[in-house]
């Protein structure tokens, strides 16, 4: 038996996602530019080959807001973590390493066979599912049926302002009450942000990476209908990245 799953199962899991993609294939969003579909169908061939060109990229060890989101999501007696943007894994395998059962999402499917493997070789394939998807789509699980949600520069990625604001509303619908969601962006005070090849929406393309730096107020307006426990301003990397790490929870 395959020890980790590359598909979605269990009661997280609706089907409506793959409705919804056949949709978009046939034509029938309203409102979606052409230039976005194509930056974004851009973007994941570009992580894609950046994964199959550099595997674990990020590393083995867990990230500091992994290690952060780990507490808060064990304070707020949570057992089972939805990772979004999980890439080769390095967080997802913290996760599930500290007892966690892990469900890691992430559009490239490159990176998330890395995290499959790197799990089998730690013993803890049992505790983590993963499954190819793409934020721009409804998040394809139950409403009120995920303990904590963890993304590390994922919102940061090339999604409109549109598009996040649906991310989190997607969140919101999939977390149960007094749920916890942690994520991190890269910000308008980042060394890269206007450097390089601008996309619109304060998103800016550099060495083949599109990143959306993210203002503060879009921050606060996120937080809209949630407790936002904390904006915590750090860097990581040699640029280094600049960024926040958002921790928000629902109301129970
Ligand atoms: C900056 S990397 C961070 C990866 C991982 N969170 C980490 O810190 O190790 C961003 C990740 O988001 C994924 N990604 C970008 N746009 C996405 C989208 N629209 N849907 C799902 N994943 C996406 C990329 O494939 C990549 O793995």
């Amino acid at each position: 038996m395959e020890p980790v799953g590359d598909r979605p199962r269990g009661r997280w899991w609706t089907p409506y996602a793959g409705l919804y993609g056949t949709w978009r294939r046939l034509g029938g969003e309203k409102g979606v530019r052409v230039a976005e579909r194509e930056l974004a169908e851009a973007q994941r061939e570009h992580w894609q080959r950046t994964y199959g060109e550099h595997p674990a990229m990020y590393g083995q060890e867990p990230s500091e807001p992994a290690v952060h989101a780990a507490r808060v999501f064990r304070a707020a007696g949570a057992g089972q973590v939805l990772e979004l943007g999980a890439g080769h894994g390095r967080d997802a395998l913290y996760f599930a390493r500290e007892g966690f059962t892990v469900l890691a999402t992430d559009f490239s499917p490159v990176g998330l066979a890395q995290l499959r493997e790197a799990a089998r070789g730690q013993g803890t394939a049992e505790r983590i599912t993963t499954a190819v998807h793409d934020v721009r789509e409804p998040l394809p699980a139950v409403d009120g049926s995920i303990d904590a949600v963890f993304a590390h520069m994922l919102l940061s990625m090339a999604l409109s302002t549109k598009e996040i604001r649906t991310l989190v509303a997607e969140v919101r619908r999939v977390l149960r009450p007094g749920g916890a969601f942690v994520y991190t962006v890269r910000h308008t005070g980042d060394a890269h942000y206007k450097a390089g090849t601008s996309h619109g929406d304060d998103i800016w393309e550099h060495g083949g990476f599109a990143v959306h730096f993210v203002p503060r107020g879009l921050i606060d307006n996120l937080a809209n209908g949630w407790t936002l426990d904390e904006v915590h301003a750090f860097e990581e990397g040699g640029l280094p990245r600049r960024l926040w790490r958002i921790t928000q929870t629902l109301p129970r």
